[in-house]
């Protein structure tokens, strides 16, 4: 008999959507896996202000259909300028969830990011006072850090002592990638929780070598060792509510990444609810997805519970070699690979 799935509708906690031509290309994909995302704020030019967001915001609502029920969430990328008087806005403005910090120089359009995290505790103090989500971009930049140790490195010079100055700050590690992270948040309050990506469930970092360098492998946070992927899948059998979905879909074109100075980032919006279905399923806890997907971010951030729902069947199906985006085209996760779960209706 054949195998179907009816969930709450999902929400993607950490999604890139860009702007202009490249938003109009990709933000259908979004809106039609989830009913909300919240929406990254690392654009060419960051979203640093309550009214940029809310600009952003709207050029956004305006690139979806006119019968779409997909609501973006925004959030503020965090700078060393940034004034407090800019942060006491943001309960007014619902549609605000977040702050965003990027370490300066950590990942894609993170150059305005934040050069010493130290300096901000001004504004952790705020938004703790005012109970405003910080959302982090876990990873140390300093060169002489290897790579693959540059987020448990972050957790343990910069995280741990953050979260004991400020216990009362609702924090986000986004995208975790390792045993150390998936440690630290099981171990912290219920304040903390972390996002996890598609790409970090499904692949380790011999992916990005198998039969060559493959540049749609990389993302930041780097894959890495299966031990840690495994403590991930773990993480999400586990069924703590402290981990939720977040895809960190980021588009970048196929002569950015196939390029001698590849991007960092993963397109996996056009099928992420189909992927994680079968990351659960291979688990054997299909029934642990509906709470990462649906219910958990959305009661982290104090949001209601989606009502409508989206159904699933198990069906295998070929993930598409590229998506076209003019001239160009993207190529996903998974692109030209056959996976077992479907999306038959969403709504
Ligand atoms: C993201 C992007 O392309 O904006 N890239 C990535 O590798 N994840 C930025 C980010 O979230 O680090
Ligand atoms: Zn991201």
């Amino acid at each position: 008999m054949t195998k179907t799935l009816t969930i709450t509708s999902p929400d993607d906690f950490h999604v890139h959507l860009r702007d202009d031509a490249l938003m109009a290309s990709v933000v259908p994909y979004t809106a039609k896996q989830f009913k909300r995302a919240l929406v990254m704020p690392n654009l060419k030019v960051p979203i640093t202000t309550v009214d940029q967001a809310i600009q952003y915001e709207s050029r956004i609502k305006k690139s979806l259909k006119s019968d779409s029920r997909f609501q973006p969430l925004m959030t503020l990328y965090l700078t060393d300028k940034t004034s407090l008087d800019e942060i006491k806005k943001i309960p007014e403005h619902k549609q605000i969830v977040g702050i965003k910090y990027y370490p300066a120089g950590a990942t894609t359009n993170s150059d305005s990011g934040v050069k010493n995290i130290d300096d901000r505790y001004d504004v952790f103090e705020l938004m703790e006072k005012l109970d405003v989500p910080l959302l982090l971009h876990g990873e140390v930049v300093d060169p002489a850090i290897d790579i693959f140790d540059r987020e448990k490195v972050f957790i343990d010079q910069h995280l741990l002592k953050l979260h004991k100055t400020f216990p009362n700050l609702r924090i986000v590690l986004e995208h975790i990638t390792t045993k150390d992270a998936a440690d630290f948040i099981l171990s912290s309050s219920k304040k903390v929780a972390a996002t996890i990506t598609p790409q970090h469930l499904l692949l380790n970092r011999n992916h990005m070598f198998l039969g060559g360098i493959n540049p749609h492998h990389y993302c930041l946070p780097v894959l890495k060792r299966e031990t840690h992927r495994q403590a991930l899948l773990n993480a999400v059998s586990s069924g703590s509510t402290k981990f939720f979905l977040g895809t960190d879909s980021a588009p970048h074109l196929k002569s950015t990444k196939e390029n001698a100075c590849g991007c960092a980032g993963i397109f996996s919006a056009a099928s992420a609810i189909e992927l994680y279905a079968a990351v659960f399923d291979e688990l054997n806890e299909l029934d642990k997805l509906e709470g990462f997907a649906s219910f958990y971010g959305a009661d982290f951030y104090g949001l209601e519970r989606n009502k409508s729902s989206i159904n699933l069947i198990k069906e295998d199906w070929v993930i598409p070699e590229k998506i076209t985006v003019g001239d160009e085209v993207i190529i996903p996760l998974y692109a030209g690979r056959k996976i077992s779960w479907r999306l038959t209706q969403s709504n």
